[in-house]
């Protein structure tokens, strides 16, 4: 069955809001729960990281439908004195993937980062089971070869990145243990 784009709003997530907070950390379980399993195993761990987004100074966005139900979820901090903004994390639901809400998340986080007046956006995407050429590999001694030839086995969501505009600019080799690195991804936002 052919998906369809929801009708849906880009709202701040805040302190107050529970039910939303519980939504934002089944979300993440969810979305992660296959290619990352170790990302948030629990709840507990899910909702963890929904506060610690949460903050004056940091940004912390959902994806509601009309009817409440929250489909998408994206946030960051900043890094280097306000000058760059760490994107952390960012998950839509399965059942609406595919249709453009990551990308009107990251549209919207870079409106939100260019308010403040940010030069740059980056992150870091790992890769724990050989989705891309770096997994599963000795990226040692010559990671930037290896970098150069990157290529994704399995829908790995730097492709989704580089769709918009962002650049592979560098990996951490075994960052999640050997053969587990993280990808790091970075767009220059312009003002
Ligand atoms: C990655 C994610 C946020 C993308 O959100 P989305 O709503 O599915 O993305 P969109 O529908 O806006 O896709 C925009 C484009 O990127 C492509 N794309 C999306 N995810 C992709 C992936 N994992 N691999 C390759 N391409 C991808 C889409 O096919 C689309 O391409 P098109 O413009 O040629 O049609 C979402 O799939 C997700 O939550 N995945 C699980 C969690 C995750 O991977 N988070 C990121 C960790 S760094």
């Amino acid at each position: 069955m052919m998906k369809t784009l929801p009708q849906f709003k880009i709202i701040d997530l805040n302190y107050l809001d529970e039910d939303l907070h519980h939504q934002a950390a089944h979300l993440l379980l969810l979305g992660f729960a296959h290619d990352w399993p170790n990302a948030w195993p629990t709840l507990e761990t899910a909702l963890d990281e929904v506060k610690e987004t949460l903050g004056e100074e940091k940004i912390c966005r959902l994806a509601v439908t009309e009817s409440g139900e929250v489909i998408g979820w994206i946030g960051g901090f900043p890094q280097y004195d306000g000058q760059t903004w760490e994107l952390h994390p960012i998950v839509v639901h399965p059942e609406y993937q595919g249709v453009g809400i990551g990308t009107a998340l990251v549209l919207d986080f870079e409106d939100q980062v260019r308010k403040r007046g940010a030069t740059t956006i980056f992150l870091g995407t790992d890769d724990e089971s050989e989705m891309t050429s770096l997994g599963g590999i000795d990226l040692y001694p010559d990671v930037l070869e290896h970098l150069s030839s990157l290529k994704s086995r399995r829908s790995h969501p730097f492709e989704f990145y580089q769709k918009l505009g962002y650049s592979v600019v560098g990996v951490i080799p075994d960052a999640n243990g050997p053969g587990k690195p993280d990808i790091i991804i970075a767009k220059r936002v312009e003002s």
